[in-house]
């Protein structure tokens, strides 16, 4: 069974800030400081779309956005975002299902792959390399183990949580890293949060 956020839609970032603060969201912030004025955006998983909003503040006007979440209500809360006069494409369907132009500039994955199987991370993340034109970049924010038993209980908590209540896949955090690596891209930027727990990087190929 997929994974299903709608019943999450109305908590999640309340949930999200009363565990991480504001690890989650700063880790975003500090992606889009990396785009470009009137870049073509591909932004995947955006749950309720506050980072439509961040990404507004940025850039008034001029950005060209493809905002792709499976979930109805999460893309429903998603849409009243206020965007000013960016332009934004909403398709509510998962990712693998949509048909991409490879032409766009950057690429946004904010806790997007960690509830995947090794399976379904192989087949989203080959689809969206496809989509990212060459020189374009990848803002990729997740969760990562550095060896603390704290986080592998958190991860463990919430891969119990999110089985329950949305029937996520994944049991275990899948090798997220190797995809880039494999694929050539290189880190262009770095940063950690929640003590190294959540990592945010930008990847150039
Ligand atoms: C863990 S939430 C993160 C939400 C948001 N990025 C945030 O940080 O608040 C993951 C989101 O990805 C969406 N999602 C999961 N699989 C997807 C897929 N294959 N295509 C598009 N969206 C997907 C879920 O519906 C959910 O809203």
């Amino acid at each position: 069974m997929a994974a299903n956020f709608n019943n999450s839609a109305w908590f999640y970032d309340r949930l999200s800030r009363l565990v991480y603060g504001k690890a989650l969201v700063n880790a975003q912030l500090y992606l889009i400081g990396f785009i470009k004025p009137n870049s073509k955006i591909l932004i995947v998983g955006g749950g309720t779309g506050w980072i439509l909003e961040e990404l507004t503040k940025l850039h008034p006007s001029g950005l060209n956005i493809v905002y792709v979440e499976v979930a109805a209500d999460m893309m429903a809360i998603s849409r009243k975002r206020n965007t000013s006069d960016n332009h934004i494409t909403f398709i509510q369907d998962a990712v693998e299902n949509v048909n991409l132009q490879p032409d766009f500039d950057a690429v946004i994955t904010p806790f997007l792959f960690d509830n995947f199987t090794e399976q379904t991370l192989k087949t989203v993340f080959t689809h969206l390399h496809r989509s990212l034109k060459p020189g374009g970049q990848w803002l990729n924010a997740d969760f990562q183990l550095t060896g603390k038993w704290w986080q592998q209980f958190l991860l463990k908590s919430m891969f119990v949580f999110f089985r329950l209540i949305c029937g996520i896949e994944a049991s275990k955090l899948p090798g997220i890293e190797s995809h880039f690596n494999l694929n050539g891209y290189g880190i262009i930027g770095e940063k950690t949060f929640y003590n190294d727990f959540i990592v945010a990087r930008v990847y150039g190929r």
